[in-house]
């Protein structure tokens, strides 16, 4: 979108799956972005989607998410349907030639983000931007600018825990380390601004019988520099929710803390109150990475996480998963970084 248009008129965009992180996201865009409004809608839960239109005034909604992405009056489409619809669905955004952001993950295997990644280049240039929403994190972006600043000297090791409340039921080993340690994966890769290129994972399933699900993983790695890294992804932890990062460094070491909220004293007991979930944790992180992407569409300058980003959390997510299967280390290939993608 040129400069000029931009200044017209507010970003019109189309969201797909109005469920709990769609809903945040059209609450966010109509709430706290003025640069834009929530035109249209497509969930194929026709009542929800009524609901959330209802809320935020979006006068286009469809059944079929390719009709949402044609409509003329979009210009430009949040993915929040679930993960295995995301390749498709992004993929279709960019043969329409319209910006996107795309829930994490960005495909379910390295191979179909890798097609994402070739359809864009093919168009010219980025339209697409990944929901890995920790970079918008104010505490992660501490660290980072800590890491970034020298302040920490050489960093030796990452490591991150990734605490979930409950899962609704048992999860695989695949569907945790695509959906939920992808989160994490992309941390380490970012905060520490190295590739990760051999990993190590294993995992507690929620049962003997059931070896193929995780209800504790554990991703060791190893760094193109040398340094190492860590992430424990617990599904199951049954009292809330947690995620956190440190890095240790030569010279020092900078680590985020969930726990944020007020220490209480009271009848020989201290205790703290713990977020319930991700929307809670990262309710802040959720508004900037919207804005910041609705802001970047205005000026045409990409920003956050890109389908490069994407696509090499998935490489290294799909070693993690082939490791956690036959008990080996795996080695991450992964290949330069296309011209489009390299970030200042
Ligand atoms: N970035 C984060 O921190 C974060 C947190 C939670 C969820 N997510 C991601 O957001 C996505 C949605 O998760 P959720 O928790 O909101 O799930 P959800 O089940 O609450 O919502 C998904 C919605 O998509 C709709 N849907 C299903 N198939 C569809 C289709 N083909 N077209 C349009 N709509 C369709 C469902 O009816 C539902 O309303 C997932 O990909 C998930 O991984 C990201």
């Amino acid at each position: 979108m040129s400069n000029q248009h931009a200044s017209q008129r507010r970003v019109r965009i189309g969201v797909i799956g109005t469920g709990g992180m769609g809903g945040r996201h059209v609450r966010n865009l109509t709430n706290e972005v003025a640069a834009a409004q929530v035109v249209a809608l497509s969930d194929v839960d026709a009542a929800r989607m009524q609901e959330v239109a209802a809320a935020c005034g979006a006068v286009h909604t469809f059944t079929d998410a390719q009709a949402l992405i044609n409509h003329p009056a979009v210009d430009a489409v949040l993915i929040a349907a679930p993960d295995r619809f995301h390749a498709a669905l992004t993929r279709a955004c960019i043969d329409a030639g319209k910006p996107v952001l795309c829930e994490k993950p960005l495909a379910l295997t390295a191979a179909e983000a890798r097609a994402i990644v070739e359809a864009e280049v093919a168009f010219g240039r980025r339209l697409v931007q990944v929901g890995l929403m920790r970079e918008y994190d104010p505490a992660h972006l501490r660290v980072k600018q800590l890491m970034d600043s020298g302040a920490l000297g050489k960093v030796l090791a990452f490591r991150g825990v990734h605490i979930n409340g409950g899962a609704l039921s048992w999860r695989t080993v695949e569907d945790v380390v695509t959906n939920s340690a992808v989160h994490d994966l992309h941390s380490a890769r970012w905060l520490m601004g190295d590739e990760i290129v051999r990993v190590y994972t294993t995992h507690v399933p929620y049962s003997p019988e059931r070896p193929d699900t995780a209800r504790l993983l554990l991703i060791q790695f190893a760094y193109r520099n040398g340094a190492v890294g860590q992430i424990e992804c617990n599904m199951e932890a049954g009292y809330g929710y947690e995620v956190d990062v440190k890095l240790t460094g030569e010279t020092g070491s900078a680590e985020t803390n969930s726990l944020q909220s007020a220490v209480v004293r009271h009848q020989n007991q201290r205790s703290q109150w713990i977020e319930q979930d991700w929307l809670q944790r990262f309710e802040t992180a959720y508004v900037h990475e919207v804005r910041a992407w609705v802001h970047s569409l205005q000026t045409g300058v990409p920003t956050g996480p890109s389908a490069w980003d994407g696509y090499v959390s998935m490489l290294v997510a799909d070693a993690c998963i082939a490791s956690a299967r036959t008990g080996q280390p795996m080695d991450v290939e992964i290949p330069r970084t296309a011209e489009m993608y390299k970030r200042a």
